[in-house]
C-alpha cells in the first residue's frame, strides 16, 4: 500500500492527546503520505501500539533496545517492533519528516538539550529531515519558562512548532495546551514537505541579508516609552530562513522576547534612531535588506530626565523620526534588493501598492494585522507580496512558512535583478 508514497515518521508521546495521533496518521495517509509510527514508553500507557500498527500497516517502534530477537513476530502483536540500536539511524535517514504529536514537555526538553535516551529522542538527533512538533500539555507546564525556553531553542534551530490551541484540558483546566487539531498539523506537514522539496537549499548562498525585526521604543521619561505590538517573530523567521538557505545574516533587532536566531549576527537596538544608525552601518555590505521591523514614526521631542509625576492632563509633543526605508533606497549600492513591510488594518492591497511606489522598494510584504489570528504577536500571518509588476497572495500560514515564501519571491527578484533594481 505504500509503494511510491513519501515516508514520514509520527512520534507519539505520553499524553492524553495521544489518541488524536491516530486521526493524524489517517489524515497523513489521506494526503498521500506513508506514515510510520514511533511511540515513547509513556505513549503506550494511553494507546496500544497495535492501534497504530493496524492503521499504518507498519511495525510500530516502541523501544531503542530490541527486547529479544523474536519480539513482535507472532500473534496479535505481530506488527509491533521494539527497535534496535541501529534502527533509529535507518529510520532517521529514510524518513522525509519527523512529526511529534503530541509532544510532551519532557520530549521537548530532551530535543532542546540533545538527550537521547529513547528511540524518538535518538532519532531526532540522527535525522536531517524537517522536524515538526505539536505540543500538548497542562497550561502551567506549557507556560513554564523552562518549556517556553525549550520551544524557543527548537524554533531557532528550525523546528516547526504547531502551536497548541486553547480550550478544555484533560486536567480540568481551561487554557492553552490543547493539541492543535490533527487537520492543522497535517496541513503544516504538507506545507513543510512542499518547502523542503523545492530548490530552496543554498539558493541564497553568497548573499548578505540585513533583516530588521521587532518594535522600536521611544522614551517618554526614564521608565516609560512609546512602543508598538510587534513581537519580532516575522523578522526572526526571515533571518532564520535566510540563514538556512545559505546567506550571511545580520539581524538588527529592536527589543523582543525571542531567542537569538541561530547562526545570525544580532545587533540589538532600542530606538528608531539607533536602528537607523545600525542599518546604515551595515548597508555597504548588504546585498538584500528586509525591513520587517515596526519602526516608530514619531519620537518624543523632549524626553523628561526624571520620571514624570501624575499631574492632570498632559500633552506630549512628538517629532517625526527618519524614514529608514527611504534612506536605504536612496543610499544602497546597485544590485542591493530592498524589501519593505506594510502593516495595514484596511485596504491592505491598495495601501501596500501605494507604499511600494512611495518608498521606491523592490518589493513590499503587506500584512493584514486587523485579525488576532494573524499579524502582531501571532505565530501565523497572512497577506501578500507586491513587486512593481506582480502581486502574490500569501494565505494564512505559520510565520516560518511565510518567511520561506517571501524569500522565494526575493530569490526570483534576484534572478531578474537587472530590471528590478538600480
Ligand atoms: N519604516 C522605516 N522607518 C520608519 C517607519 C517605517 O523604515 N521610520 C519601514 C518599516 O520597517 C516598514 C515600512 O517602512 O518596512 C512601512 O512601515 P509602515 O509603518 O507600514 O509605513 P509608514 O511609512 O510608517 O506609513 P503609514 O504609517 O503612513 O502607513
Amino acid at each position: 500500500m505504500s509503494a511510491g508514497r513519501v515516508k514520514v515518521t509520527v512520534g507519539v508521546c505520553g499524553g492524553i492527546a495521544a489518541y488524536k495521533a491516530v486521526e493524524l496518521v489517517r489524515l497523513l495517509q489521506d494526503a498521500g503520505l506513508d506514515p510510520h509510527v514511533v511511540m515513547t514508553r509513556g505513549a503506550e500507557e494511553f494507546v496500544r501500539p497495535l492501534t497504530f500498527a493496524a492503521i499504518s500497516g507498519h511495525k510500530v517502534i516502541t523501544s531503542l533496545w530490541g527486547e529479544d530477537a523474536g519480539a513482535g513476530t507472532e500473534g496479535d502483536e505481530s506488527a509491533i517492533e521494539h527497535g534496535s540500536v541501529i534502527e533509529h539511524i535507518n529510520e532517521a535517514q529514510t524518513t522525509r519528516a519527523l512529526i511529534v504529536a503530541p509532544a510532551t514537555a519532557d520530549t521537548l526538553a530532551k530535543f532542546a538539550h540533545g538527550l537521547a535516551d529513547d528511540f524518538l529522542s535518538t532519532m531526532y538527533l540522527a535525522t536531517t529531515a524537517p522536524v515538526i512538533v505539536a505540543p500538548a500539555m497542562n497550561v502551567n507546564m506549557l507556560g513554564h519558562p523552562a518549556t517556553q525556553a525549550n520551544l524557543e531553542v527548537l524554533k531557532a534551530r528550525g523546528v516547526h512548532v504547531v502551536e497548541p490551541g486553547t480550550g478544555y484540558l484533560a486536567c480540568g483546566m481551561v487554557g492553552g495546551g490543547r493539541l492543535a487539531e490533527p487537520a492543522v498539523i497535517a496541513a503544516v506537514v504538507a506545507e513543510v514537505l512542499a518547502g523542503a522539496s523545492s530548490s530552496r537549499a543554498g539558493d541564497l548562498a553568497g548573499e548578505t541579508v540585513v533583516v530588521t525585526a521587532g518594535g522600536t521604543r521611544e522614551a517618554i521619561d526614564p521608565v516609560r516609552f512609546i512602543g508598538n505590538r510587534s513581537s519580532g517573530k516575522m523578522g526572526y523567521a526571515i533571518a532564520e530562513a535566510a540563514k538556512r538557505r545559505g546567506a550571511k545574516v545580520v539581524v538588527i533587532s529592536a527589543p523582543t522576547a525571542l531567542a537569538a536566531p541561530a547562526g545570525c549576527e544580532v545587533v540589538p537596538v532600542v530606538t528608531a534612531e539607533e536602528m537607523r544608525t545600525a542599518v546604515m552601518e551595515h548597508l555597504p555590505e548588504a546585498t538584500m535588506v528586509v525591513m520587517a521591523a515596526a519602526v516608530s514614526d514619531y519620537r518624543v521631542a523632549k524626553v523628561a530626565a526624571q520620571k514624570l509625576k501624575r499631574n492632570g492632563a498632559r500633552t506630549l509633543e512628538l517629532e517625526p523620526t527618519e524614514d529608514i526605508l527611504s534612506e536605504i533606497v536612496a543610499q544602497r549600492r546597485a544590485g542591493t534588493l530592498v524589501i519593505g513591510f506594510a502593516a495595514e488594518t484596511e485596504d491592505v492591497l491598495a495601501n501596500g501598492r501605494e507604499k511600494l511606489r512611495r518608498k521606491g522598494v523592490d518589493a513590499i510584504v503587506v500584512n493584514d494585522v486587523s485579525s488576532c489570528e494573524t499579524g502582531f504577536d501571532s505565530d501565523r500571518n497572512a497577506g501578500g507580496l507586491l513587486t512593481r509588476d506582480s502581486a502574490v497572495e500569501i494565505p494564512a500560514m505559520s510565520k516560518t512558512a511565510m518567511a520561506e515564501r517571501i524569500l522565494d519571491e526575493v530569490a526570483k527578484l534576484r534572478a531578474g535583478a537587472g530590471s528590478q533594481s538600480r
